[in-house]
């Protein structure tokens, strides 16, 4: 069995007003009923090859922090999925801690254990496609490789990791080995691979065995194993939630799995991923997930475009009609507490929204 591992302890501040400290985007209903996390959820469960006892589903482990824990429960069992563990990080230290963490807890009881790190706020609507890559990856995770999954680039963009493909893929989608692993280049450099041709974009899963990626800790990292180890061997556990000791978490190194491991792992192999993929990285990713009309327009919630063009209208407060007349190139997305109006060529601004608001206090 594969057991998922889901990391679910980031902000999203791209997203606000919508997306908010003490309820993040993954955790807020984006796209359609369900939240990004309850989807998430559901595409990492149930049996997908009869054939494969290998391939199916264990339970998930789920990686977040203390404000998030009850949401996490309430969300899993409202769309009837057991988690495994529970693990609550006494504080963010990015990725890397996160992933050693869950790691060290599946190796210690079987070294062998195949893991599925994944994201909690990417929307993947294909998922089929999803599970037929995910079996393709684990051959080469049987041969003691850290499986990656590579997404076709269509831009320059500058907040993903890109893949540089030692050979070109076939149509198969099996396999194949990674030259180089870069993750967030300047716009220059991101430029320039994307140019080459021979790159995709890392969509920040990844499949591999307990044992291999502690041994790519090993090599790359050492320093993060002894602190993650000590939060595991003192973690108390709470309600069925299992808290990992905070003084020892705290020493750990704050760090993505990305620069601390895969930048520098050289057993790195990427599964083409082909059908649709989105990380929700801005508002602007949000209207080009949710489908514009021929104008461009998309309008969710208690909202209504008169004559615009390339335009997102969201209210998301039952209090509050969004009407945009005349307007191109906007996004505006009411909540009962806080509008947001901005170009749609400035969502990766957002995020100093948040950091503006926070200095006014
Ligand atoms: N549990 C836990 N603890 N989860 C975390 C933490 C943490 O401290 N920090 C981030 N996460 C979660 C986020 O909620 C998200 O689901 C996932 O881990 C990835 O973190 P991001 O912060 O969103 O990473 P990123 O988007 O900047 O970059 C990664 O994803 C890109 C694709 O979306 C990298 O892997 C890039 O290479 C990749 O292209
Ligand atoms: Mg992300």
């Amino acid at each position: 069995t594969i057991t998922p591992v889901l990391l679910c302890g980031g902000s999203g501040t791209r997203l606000w007003p919508l997306s908010r400290k003490s309820y993040p985007k993954q955790f807020v209903p984006l796209m359609g009923k369900e939240t990004l996390f309850q989807a998430s959820a559901k595409r990492l469960s149930g049996l997908f090859i009869e054939e494969q006892d290998e391939a199916c589903f264990a339970a998930p482990m789920v990686l977040t922090n203390s404000d998030f824990r009850f949401i996490v429960t309430e969300q899993l069992q409202a769309v009837g999925i057991d988690p495994g563990a529970i693990l609550i990080e006494p504080e963010g230290r990015n990725t890397a801690p996160a992933v050693l963490a869950a790691a060290l807890r599946a190796a210690a009881q079987d070294p062998d254990a195949i893991l599925l790190v994944a994201p909690s706020d990417h929307v993947v609507p294909d998922v089929a496609a999803f599970h037929a890559a995910i079996e393709r990856g684990l051959e080469a995770v049987r041969a003691g490789q850290l499986v990656t999954f590579g997404i076709q680039p269509s831009h320059a963009e500058t907040a993903y990791g890109y893949l540089e493909l030692a050979e070109t893929p076939d149509a198969s989608g099996n396999p194949v080995a990674l030259k180089r692993f870069v993750e967030k280049p300047d716009a220059t450099r991101a430029a320039e691979m994307l140019a080459a041709g021979n790159f995709k974009w890392n969509a920040g899963i990844f499949l591999f065995a307990a044992k291999d990626i502690l041994a790519a800790f090993q090599t790359h990292a050492p320093t993060l194993i002894a602190p993650v180890q000590a939060a595991l061997d003192a973690a108390e556990v709470d309600l069925g939630f299992l808290r990992l000791a905070p003084s020892p978490w705290g020493e750990a190194e704050d760090i993505s799995i990305d620069y601390a491991v895969m930048e520098k792992a050289e057993n790195l192999s990427v599964v083409p991923f082909d059908a649709a993929w989105s990380d929700l990285g801005g508002w602007d990713a949000v209207w080009r997930e949710a489908g514009p009309d021929a104008d461009g327009v998309v309008t969710t919630g208690e909202a209504t475009a008169i004559d615009c063009k390339d335009t997102l209208l969201r209210s998301d407060s039952e209090r509050l009609e969004v009407v945009g007349i005349g307007l191109e190139n906007i996004m505006a997305v009411a909540m009962n507490d806080a509008v947001l109006v901005a170009d749609m060529s400035r969502a990766q601004d957002v995020k100093k929204a948040v950091t503006a608001l926070k200095a006014k206090g």
